[in-house]
């Protein structure tokens, strides 16, 4: 692998960092915006999940605008954005222009979620591509935990503003980074550049045979237009591939994943923790998130997708209703709370292992080659949506039916998914691109278009 290649890897896998650090800055930081600007739990839940929101409009502005711009040049304003709604997040005068802040950091988010792993695929070589997904994946998640251990760092000050602002730095590093990157060649081949496309092709390959090859299958795949939204309205087996990736991300987020990653602190505030402890046990949070992670990847390829997520929402499931138990029953003494704590951590284990990374491969295995921009739009979207709706719903399910009922409630959501996977979901270990695609234009079973 060459120069040029390993550092558009880390570059967009810097991408996945910045990902991670926004959205697991606002855990530590809220409780002591709620204290300056004295707020109210719903103004809170509208700070964390404003966020969701610039993210959704920016997933559904991107497919055109790297198809328009370029994957550089969006990648470049995602970037740009990452900074501005940083350093507005640091200097927020209002609960107002914390908001919007947010919604520009979501923005960014949205924008550079869908272009980088696209941006990713188009510039590895083939044989790098899994590899360097994974990575994309695992970024994230340490994303997370950098932000959970700063937040720590910096709450001994109470210092939410620096929490958030010194994101502005990554920014700014990942900014300077896509200055320089190359542009992707299939976009400039996309768009007629060829000579451009060439260029870039012999700066990222060993040799000129793999470039002209490479050439050539851009070309031939070229022919086959995206035409999503035609075909999504023309072909009913597009049709169920689109809501299959929709309902695969609803899961994803209705697990309850996010919950515990914007208000741990909180949970563990319900648990009788002071904030000291708060704070160091959301940062193990973010290393059980990090190293569970680990698991998914290697047992992806060898288990397969549907035996991990079984485990994977069992674990979850299992997690959720102690925490729920615990909560019900009053947890007294040191014992029970480091037990509640175990099995919280089991349920970041649940999800690091499998819905959190499958869910986005999955996403992408399922669709037709034609409508695969469009499939993967829909399915992002729903995921910040719904991401949204569970940030924007939490700390008012906790004050209206209680702490046991509302972990129960995300417990039972969890065991009616083992269903849904049992039904829907197919087993993709293994299988061409090209097969599952004519195993759904064949009509068969949503289960069965993996065999
Ligand atoms: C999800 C995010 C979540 C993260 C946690 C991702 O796969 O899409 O919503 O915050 O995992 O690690």
């Amino acid at each position: 692998m060459n120069a040029t290649v390993l550092f558009t890897g880390v570059l967009a896998a810097l991408a996945g960092l910045m990902f991670g650090l926004d959205i697991g800055v606002i855990s530590g930081a809220s409780q002591f915006i709620q204290q300056e600007f004295h707020v109210s739990d719903h103004v809170i839940e509208s700070i964390v999940s404003s966020m969701m929101f610039g993210a959704a409009v920016g997933a559904v502005g991107a497919g055109w605008l790297s198809s328009t711009l370029g994957r550089k040049r969006s990648l470049i304003l995602g970037a740009v954005l990452f900074v501005l709604g940083s350093v507005l997040s640091g200097i927020a005068w209002s609960p107002a222009t914390l908001i919007a802040a947010r919604v520009v950091l979501g923005l960014a988010i949205g924008l550079s979620t869908f272009t980088a792993p696209l941006y990713l695929a188009e510039v590895a070589p083939e044989n790098f591509r899994g590899a360097m997904i994974s990575t994309y994946q695992l970024m994230i998640t340490i994303g997370i935990l950098a932000a959970f251990l700063s937040d720590t760092a910096l709450s001994y000050h109470g210092a939410w503003r620096w929490m958030l602002g010194v994101i502005a730095i990554p920014g700014a590093l990942f900014l300077l980074g896509v200055l320089v990157l190359p542009d992707s060649p299939r976009w400039l081949l996309m768009r007629g550049y060829r000579e451009q496309a060439i260029a870039v092709l012999r700066r990222l390959r060993e040799d000129e045979t793999t470039v002209q090859r490479e050439v050539a299958d851009i070309d031939e795949q070229l022919k086959t237009p995206q035409r999503g939204w035609h075909m999504f309205k023309e072909n009913r087996h597009f049709r169920r591939s689109v809501g299959l990736g929709v309902l695969l991300q609803l899961m994803q987020q209705f697990t309850g994943m996010n919950v515990v990653m914007y208000y741990a602190p909180r949970i563990f505030q319900g648990m009788g923790y002071d904030t000291a402890a708060q704070m160091w046990f959301t940062a193990l949070v973010g290393i059980t998130n990090v190293l569970a992670t680990f698991i998914a990847i290697a047992l992806i390829d060898r288990w397969g997708r549907k035996p991990i997520l079984y485990t994977g929402f069992t674990v979850m499931a299992i997690g959720l209703a102690v925490v729920g138990a615990m909560m019900h029953i009053g947890i007294q003494g040191h014992g029970q709370q480091i037990f509640t704590v175990v099995m919280l951590l089991i349920f970041i284990v649940g999800f690091a292992m499998s819905a959190g990374p499958l869910v986005w491969t999955l996403c992408s295995e399922i669709q037709p080659l034609k409508g695969r921009d469009f499939g993967i739009a829909c399915s992002t979207f729903t995921n910040w949506i719904c991401n949204m709706i569970v940030g924007a719903t939490f700390l008012t399910l906790l004050n209206g039916i209680g702490h046991a009922n509302t972990f129960w409630l995300y417990a039972a959501f969890n065991v009616v998914f083992i269903a849904l996977v049992f039904w829907l979901v197919p087993e993709t270990k293994g299988v061409t691109l090209e097969q599952i695609e004519r195993n759904l234009m064949a009509g068969k079973r949503l289960r069965n278009i993996g065999s």
